[in-house]
Parts: structure tokens; C-alpha cells; sequence
């Protein structure tokens, strides 16, 4: 279907443009029959389609069956942007075929704390890896002629108050950190909209920032699509179009559209910036409708493919005296409810009505099964304790299915606290004490504690696996599956050792991030702080061994590409995949403190046996960049290391990164240090400074060395309106010098 967007700007009514500002309902925009404007439909995302068509008294009730794929917490696991791009091609179809124009998703939020309950929805605590990921997913989704929402921009780290609560970032940190990922995926993908946060950002609601939605989404990333508004999340409807919130989502039932008219009328709301909010919703209507066939799709294949990536999704992070594979499930013991009926999803907007539903013991038909605690996998049951320990000793090997129960997190709410239900700590604890080959299976939406895990043989963590996670666990036991994922978060000792704990939902209207840049890994890090798992940690069923390491040049000048080449070899006897994880490490001493490494590369490869293949990944500015009002890649020695984890990288090579001068951008606290340090040519001042210190070293006989260094340091640290009391020197000559 075509458009004519011209005619319809042309001659749609005030009252008309306005109420296209905001949806008919839950899921539908609104049409404009006598010009032809159809309505189109959204729906939640991201991992399925949770489609509503059905209405009770005029309210959308339950959801069309649909395939739940593994979650975000699961899929970023798998460091497989072709994975992601395929999970985006299979719900693009999907979308088509049930009517859906733009898929609610994917959630790009960073994973500040392990406590938030929506955790399980998100991709992981590291921009880099975050923008990667989704981006291949969007591309993927929007090749089907479906758009995408990219979701909740920005900085939605929790869910208590989170309508309401007052995120109080530094710029440095939102740029580096929380919006990164936003930004990546933007420029890389173009998502045909994206969804706003219902919090505020050091103290403007995301709804109405034009800093947000305009300056930063618009002017510095070049964004030029819709953005709607989380549901529910408009606060003042004119100030949110004039910011550039084009469309409130679900309808406001003409409240807010005849707010938007009364403006304009008033005078107090320009027809041009309506105008424009509406060329901007009529664009991304046309696209939704440019491919209106319905490619049927095939449930089953793609229940298939939600096996395949959950197996490509799973963490192996503990198999002693490689127990896994099991060659058979003889003599094995199931344990644990999950194995019956397993945690697949999590809770709210994304939970799928899932058609089917594979657990592990339907994959594994007459395998022995006993709950060992109660069916909701958190009530304490005796009896059924005391008969799965029992039954343990004589098991060749005990599998234990655990993990977070589907209240113990969820959108709405954060967790509180990183265990697992006592029951489950208590019934490994028993087993371990029987049976040396245990083996837990876990399933969670973000980081748990694990005080058994130095107890246990095998650890295999599937996350919130999808419809067909018990197929995929049975897959990976024995062994049909080699596991190939890696941790795309922390997983922490202590709750206290967590970067936000000191401030994490704990004020009622304020949020602080006082650890800055230092989220995930770049804080255990800086801390060296131990960790239960690292960031980047996963093992496998086969080695790997990587070498040859290389750089295409050891120097690095702006607008310089780096190709990184290096060689991973299978040295095992099973056939896998292996995830090479790039970090670059800043020199010290630059002038911002920065994460010992950031993660700035990473490629999955897949070996036979004994095959060896060569990989590159390539680096750019922003690689070697932070944050200063504009990326800054500051001169200096910089480390590339590669490695299987962030805690074990065994290869690396040094980059000289050169920083053409930059003229300083003066201000009260600009020192002296500040100006010799910059590099940039100040003739006069440096004239000036020569002068002043042979003036002072008259006295310099007088000095003991301690006190040299003393003045030496204070004149570095000398801000320049304090120059003239010491020089009687006219501020303003001062800064003609540096003009
Ligand atoms: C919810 C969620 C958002 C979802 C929307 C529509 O509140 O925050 O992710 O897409 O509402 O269900």
C-alpha cells in the first residue's frame, strides 16, 4: 500500500493530526479512513509475540499462542549476532503473519544490579556487547517489513517506583554507559521506533527530555523515526510533542489530543512542530504497510529453532572430571520441579502465551523424576527432601533443576535478594553430601548465588531458555549439543559487593548512580573484587587454544580503522564453538579515570576437532574513546587483550594511540597543568609561565627538595584566575593568550 503523505499533510484536519498523536487503544494507532491513513498494530515482544486480538467488554484479554524463544538474559549469552539476526527474522514473520506492524522490543537496558527484576528481559551489563546483539536482532526483525521498538530509553535500571523515580546520571556515564547500546543500534540498525522510559533523567521525565529525544537521539545520532512512549509513561503531553515524543501510547481517549489542539490554538504549541510529529508517524506508517502479505509461518519449525538457540544460549560453568556429556540418562536421577515444569519466561508485557512447551523430562521419557521440594520450587517439603537425598546414593549422577522461582522476579518489581529459596541451597547441600556427581541445571532471569557451586561437579546454566528449554537441556547433558555460551553479566559473590548496592531502590524519588562508569565487570575489576562467574565466563565440552595474535598497525591516529587478526584452534576432541572476547585497556594516568578494560570486540567461531581458523575483529575510534563533551580518544599506550573470558585473556599486543592537540575549552578550573598538559600550542602562555618560574627560582637556594616539589605541584594545579594574585597579571591578558 502507498501512502500519499504530502496529500494527507496537507489536508488532515487540526483535530485529525492531533488525535494521530496518540493510539486508539492498547495496540492500534488510530486510521483516518476518508484519506485513506490505516490504522496499524503493535505488540509486545521481545522474545514472542504477545499479541492481543481478543476483547471482553472492550478490554484486550490473554494473548494468541505463540512461540516463546528464549529471553533477553538468554539470548545475549550466546554472543551470536547470526543467532540474534535469525530469533529477529523468525518473529518478523511472525509478526507479519498476525497482522503486527512494529514488535515491542528489544529491551537494551543495562544491567546496573542484579536485583532488577525486569533483568531477565534485558542483554547484559556491557554496552558493546548489549548494541551488538540487538542490533543484529532489529535487522533481522525488520527485514520482514516489521519495525521494531527499541526499548526503554532511557535508563530503566528498575522496576520499584519506576514510573516515577528520578535517575541522577553524569553525562559521561549516560553516554558511555546507558545510552551507548541505544545509540549503536540506532546508527546500525535504524529501529523504526523507539519507546521511551516512564522515569526521569536527572530530574525531566524520558517522555517530555528534549535533551533526550531530540539533542542526543536526533542532532547527535541522526535519528529520524518515531519514538511512542512507554505505556502510560506521558507526563505533560505538549512539552513531550515539543521535545519529541510523537506518539503517547495506549490512547488517552482525547484528553491529551485536545490538550495538543488548545495549544495550538493558543498559540503556545508551534502547527510545525505537529507537522512534524506527524510526517514522522505517517513514515513509519507507511513502512509497516509497504508489505502487508502474510507469510504464513510455522509454528513447530520455529519451536525448532527456539531449541537451537537455547542450546547456542546455555553457560557451562562447571563440569569437574568432565561428568557432562552423560552417555546415557541410566541410573540418573531428575531432581527439582523445573525439570517437570520449568521456568522458561519471565513475568508481565513479554510473558508469551507459549502453543507448546518441551520440558526436560518430556525429552527424556522414563528418566526417574522426584520434586525434592515443593511444586512452586520454593516451598520446603521433608519428605520429599529426605526421598530425593535418599534415592541420590545409588544414582550414577543427580541432576538438579533450580533456579528462580516466577515471583522471585519480574517487570514490576525488583528481587530482593540474590539467593535462590533456601529449599534449593538445602537440598544440593544434602546431595552433594551422598553423591559426588551432581549436576544443576539453573534457570533465572539475571545473577544468583551459588554457595554450593565449588560442591557440585556441573553447573549448566540455561537462563530463561524459552518453550523448548527442557528439549535443549537434554540436548546439552548428553551431549548432542556442545554448550557454547558465555556470561553476559557478572555473577557475583555478594549482594554488597555489587556496584549500586549502596544506593540501589533505596530512595522512594532518587536514584544515584555514584559508581558511574564503573557498572559489571569494569567494577570488580577496578575493586579487584573476586566473583562467583566473571563477565565473558563459559566453558565447553571441548578446548580451545588461541595465538598468532596481531595488529594491523602498532600506531593509532583518529579516523584509523585497527584490524585485530589472531588464530583459535579446537585442540579438544568434540566438535564446538568458541566465543573470543576483545577488551582494550587505557594507559594510566589519562586524564578521567577509566575501567581497567572495556569490552570492544568479540566473534563466535565454530571448530572441528583439531581445525584451526583465523578471526579478526575491527576497531575504530570509539574503541579507544570516552566521554569529554565529544568522544575523546586520549594519546597514549593502550593494551588489546583477547581471551575465552574477561578474566582470562591470554593474548596480547600494545596500540600507541596519537591525540592530535585539542584546544582546551577554558573555564574557572582550567590550571596551569591543564594547559601545559593539553599538547596544543599556547606560544605566549608558555612564554609567560618560563618568565614566572625563573622569578620564583631565585628563591629556589632557599627551597629543601620536599618544598620544590610542593610548588612545583601547586603551580600545576594553579587555576588560572588564581595566576594573577600571584602575578598582579590582569586576568584577561591571561586569556588572550590562551584565545
Ligand atoms: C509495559 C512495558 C513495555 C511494554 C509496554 C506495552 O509497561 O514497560 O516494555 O512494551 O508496557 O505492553
Amino acid at each position: 500500500m502507498k501512502l500519499d503523505i504530502p496529500y494527507m499533510l496537507e489536508h488532515l484536519t487540526l483535530e485529525e493530526k492531533a488525535g494521530l498523536c496518540s493510539g486508539k487503544d492498547q495496540w492500534f494507532t488510530k486510521a483516518v479512513e476518508r484519506l485513506g491513513l490505516p490504522s496499524i498494530m503493535v505488540s509486545d515482544g521481545p522474545h514472542g509475540l504477545r499479541t492481543q486480538k481478543e476483547k471482553v467488554n472492550g478490554q484486550y484479554i490473554g494473548s494468541i499462542k505463540s512461540v516463546c524463544f528464549p529471553t533477553g538474559c538468554a539470548l545475549a549469552c550466546s554472543y551470536d549476532r547470526d543467532l540474534m539476526h535469525h530469533v529477529g527474522n523468525d518473529l518478523g514473520k511472525e509478526a507479519r503473519a498476525e497482522g503486527v506492524q512494529t514488535l515491542l522490543g528489544p529491551a537494551v537496558n543495562i544491567k546496573r544490579s542484579p536485583l532488577c527484576g525486569r533483568n531477565f528481559e534485558y542483554l547484559g551489563e556491557d554496552p558493546y556487547q548489549v548494541g551488538e546483539m540487538a542490533s543484529s536482532y532489529v535487522k533481522g526483525v525488520q527485514e520482514e517489513h516489521v519495525g521494531v521498538s527499541l526499548k526503554h530509553f532511557a535508563a530503566n535500571s528498575q522496576e520499584f517506583r519506576r514510573m516515577s523515580i528520578d535517575e541522577h546520571i553524569d553525562e559521561r556515564t549516560l553516554r558511555e554507559i546507558y545510552l551507548a547500546a541505544f545509540e549503536k543500534v540506532v546508527k546500525e540498525a535504524k529501529p523504526w521506533t523507539l519507546m521511551c522510559s516512564y522515569n526521569q533523567i536527572n530530574g525531566a521525565y524520558s517522555s517530555e527530555n528534549p535533551w533526550l529525544l531530540t539533542k542526543v537521539l536526533r542532532d547527535d545520532w541522526g535519528f529520524d523515526g518515531v519514538v511512542m512512549s512507554d505505556w502510560g509513561a506521558v507526563n505533560r503531553r505538549v512539552p513531550a510533542l515539543r521535545a519529541g515524543l510523537e506518539l503517547e501510547m495506549p490512547s488517552s481517549g482525547g484528553v491529551n489530543d485536545r490538550k495538543i489542539v488548545a495549544a495550538v490554538k493558543d498559540g503556545s504549541l508551534s502547527m510545525e512542530v505537529l507537522d512534524r510529529a506527524v510526517r514522522r508517524l505517517l513514515e513509519w506508517i507507511q513502512k509497516g504497510v509497504e508489505d502487508t502479505s502474510h507469510a504464513p509461518y510455522d509454528k513447530e519449525a520455529d519451536h525448532e529453532d527456539a531449541r537451537k538457540a537455547s542450546c547456542a544460549c546455555a553457560v557451562l560453568l562447571r563440569n569437574e572430571h568432565s561428568l557432562l556429556p552423560l552417555p546415557s540418562f541410566d541410573g540418573v536421577l531428575f531432581v527439582g520441579p523445573f525439570a517437570k515444569k520449568p521456568r522458561f519466561q519471565g513475568g508481565g508485557s513479554s510473558h508469551i502465551n507459549n502453543f507448546k512447551l518441551t520440558s526436560a523430562i518430556d525429552a527424556a521419557p522414563g528418566v526417574t523424576y522426584l520434586p525434592g521440594m515443593g511444586d512452586d520450587s520454593e516451598t520446603r517439603d521433608e519428605k520429599r527432601l529426605e526421598e530425593a537425598v535418599s534415592a541420590s546414593s545409588s544414582a550414577k549422577a543427580v541432576v538438579v533443576f533450580a533456579g528462580l522461582p516466577e515471583t522471585w522476579e519480574s517487570e514490576g518489581y525488583d528481587r530482593a535478594t540474590l539467593s535462590l529459596p533456601p529449599c534449593q541451597d538445602e537440598l544440593i547441600a544434602k546431595l552433594v553430601e551422598k553423591n559426588k556427581n551432581i549436576i544443576v541445571v539453573l534457570h533465572h532471569g539475571s545473577s544468583v548465588t551459588m554457595p554450593w557451586r565449588n560442591d557440585v561437579a556441573s553447573i549448566l546454566d540455561m537462563y530463561l531458555g524459552g518453550q523448548a528449554v527442557g528439549g535443549a537441556t537434554v540436548d546439552l547433558l548428553l551431549g548432542k549439543v556442545n554448550p557454547s555460551g558465555k556470561l553476559a553479566e557478572t555473577s557475583p559473590l555478594r549482594l554488597e559487593d555489587t556496584p549500586c548496592y549502596l544506593d540501589y531502590d533505596k530512595g522512594q524519588h532518587d536514584a544515584y548512580y555514584g559508581e558511574r562508569v564503573f557498572v559489571g565487570y569494569r567494577w570488580y575489576d577496578e575493586r579487584k573484587l573476586p566473583v562467583q562467574y566473571p563477565f565473558g565466563f563459559g566453558l565447553s565440552y571441548t578446548t580451545f587454544s588461541l595465538s598468532s595474535l596481531s595488529v594491523s598497525s602498532k600506531v593509532f591516529k583518529e579516523g584509523d580503522l585497527l584490524v585485530v587478526t589472531l588464530k583459535v584452534k579446537n585442540t579438544g576432541k568434540k566438535t564446538g564453538s568458541e566465543v573470543v572476547q576483545l577488551y582494550v585497556a587505557p594507559p594510566k594516568g589519562l586524564s578521567v579515570a577509566r575501567p581497567p578494560k572495556e569490552l570492544k570486540g568479540f566473534c563466535k567461531v565454530f571448530l572441528q576437532p583439531g581445525e584451526e581458523k583465523e578471526v579478526t575483529m575491527t576497531l575504530d575510534g570509539r574503541s579507544f574513546s570516552y566521554w569529554d563533551n565529544g568522544w575523546r580518544a586520549e594519546k597514549g599506550v593502550y593494551a588489546i587483550a583477547v581471551g575465552p573470558s574477561s578474566q582470562e585473556l591470554t593474548l596480547t599486543a600494545s596500540v600507541t594511540v596519537e591525540e592530535k592537540p585539542r584546544k582546551l575549552t577554558i573555564t574557572d578550573a582550567t590550571t596551569i597543568g591543564d594547559v601545559l598538559g593539553s599538547g596544543y600550542p599556547y606560544p605566549a602562555f608558555e612564554q609567560f609561565f618560563k618568565q614566572m618560574m625563573r622569578q620564583m627560582s631565585a628563591t629556589d637556594g632557599t627551597l629543601g627538595s620536599g618544598e620544590k616539589a610542593m610548588r612545583e605541584a601547586m603551580m600545576m594545579s594553579l587555576p588560572l584566575h588564581a595566576v594573577c594574585s600571584f602575578t598582579n597579571l590582569d586576568l584577561d591578558v591571561l586569556l588572550k593568550m590562551l584565545s
